[in-house]
């Protein structure tokens, strides 16, 4: 079947090639052509199946309107979301995305950066896997377009937006201490990562200001690949005793844990927050139908989105010049409910 070209467009509407052209690589605004104009187009453009071949476009102008996605994982919602998120933004001015799940592996994102860079990106959003460092601090030295989400390499000077780690599990164990829990247990993962570190060291901060003495016993690193078993064998040992409980609330770093933390609690006839309160990272969606909905620390994932999309648009638009960095740190959104107690 013959592809529709820009041509077929404009001459199905009776207008030229150049304003087809304007309207679908999002020049519209640019070039002042009104919105009724741009509808025309758009409809004719799904009528004929019209599909821009991205390869040429990069041929021709340098530039394929597409930007290359690494996160740790999109099936998990979080990043499913924020994927989303930065999909939405990027279609607003043109582009499309191509998605890649490191697993936080270094070997994978090497090799997604280089098929990435294959099918000429325009530039790049990553989530770095841990000992990554190597592969950004080259796109860093190539110039080429890109901003770290969700984590990054404090030595390595390049745009980044993250959130407030350290502030966000300082409050959320701080909440729980003000509601009258003291033996707080946090569940994290053996990822050497800016992001995670800084939540257990918020919540170890919060302790220590509380003249509460750490106790490593509360605190569980579970592998990233950890699965309910790794989570069960944690709760049981900081729940496990009904009348000799190692914890009184227990914080999780993400709500993967969390979601199967509940599920642990629970096969333990225990009642949270009679037994246990609890706190989490990341606003799932199954926390607002537990028995006792789960209070969390939100993440601003349409304003990182959105921003992440507006840094590396800057920088493709920009690439000749030297642009300020722009360090971004958000602060996340703490969503009390039942599962704290109060
Ligand atoms: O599993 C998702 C969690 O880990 C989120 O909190 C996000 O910050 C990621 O690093």
């Amino acid at each position: 079947m013959k592809k529709t070209s820009l041509n077929d467009i404009a001459k199905h509407l009776g207008v030229s090639k150049t304003l087809v052209s304007f309207v679908l690589n999002g020049k519209a605004k640019e070039y002042r052509i009104s919105e009724e104009i741009c509808k025309k187009v758009q409809d004719v453009a799904q009528e004929l199946n019209y599909h821009p071949n991205r390869i040429a476009q990069g041929l021709r102008t340098g530039k394929t309107k597409t930007i290359g996605l690494i996160i740790a994982d999109i099936a998990n919602p979080f990043f499913g979301k924020l994927g989303r998120e930065i999909e939405q933004e990027a279609a607003r001015h043109g582009y499309h995305v191509i998605f890649c799940s490191s697993d936080e592996n270094p070997e994978k994102s090497e090799q997604q950066i280089a098929m990435l860079q294959q099918s000429q990106v325009d530039g790049y959003i990553i989530s770095p896997p841990m000992n990554s460092e190597d592969q950004i601090r080259t796109l860093a030295k190539r110039n080429i377009p890109f901003v770290l989400i969700d984590r990054y390499f404090p030595e390595i000077e390049c745009n980044y937006i993250v959130v407030d780690n350290f502030d966000a599990a300082y409050k959320a164990t701080n909440h729980l201490l003000a509601l009258g829990r003291k033996r707080i247990a946090n569940i994290t993962l053996n990822v050497d990562l800016q992001n995670m570190k800084a939540r257990t060291e918020g919540y170890k901060q919060a302790l220590r200001d509380a003249s509460i003495e750490i106790d490593e016993n509360l605190v569980k690193i579970l592998p990233f690949s950890h699965d309910n078993k790794d989570v069960a064998r944690s709760i049981k040992e900081l729940v496990g005793k009904k009348d000799n409980m190692l914890a009184d609330a227990i914080l999780f770093s993400t709500s993967k844990i969390g979601v199967m933390g509940i599920e642990c609690i629970s096969d333990l006839g225990l009642k949270v927050p009679d037994d246990v309160a609890i706190v989490s990272f990341d606003n799932a969606d199954a926390y607002t139908i537990c028995v006792s909905p789960v209070t969390v620390v939100a993440q601003p994932l349409k304003e990182i989105g959105k921003t992440a999309v507006q840094i590396v648009l800057n920088e493709i638009k920009n690439q000749k010049t030297l642009l300020k960095i722009q360090k971004i740190t958000l602060k996340t959104n703490f969503i009390i409910r039942k599962s704290c107690g109060s």
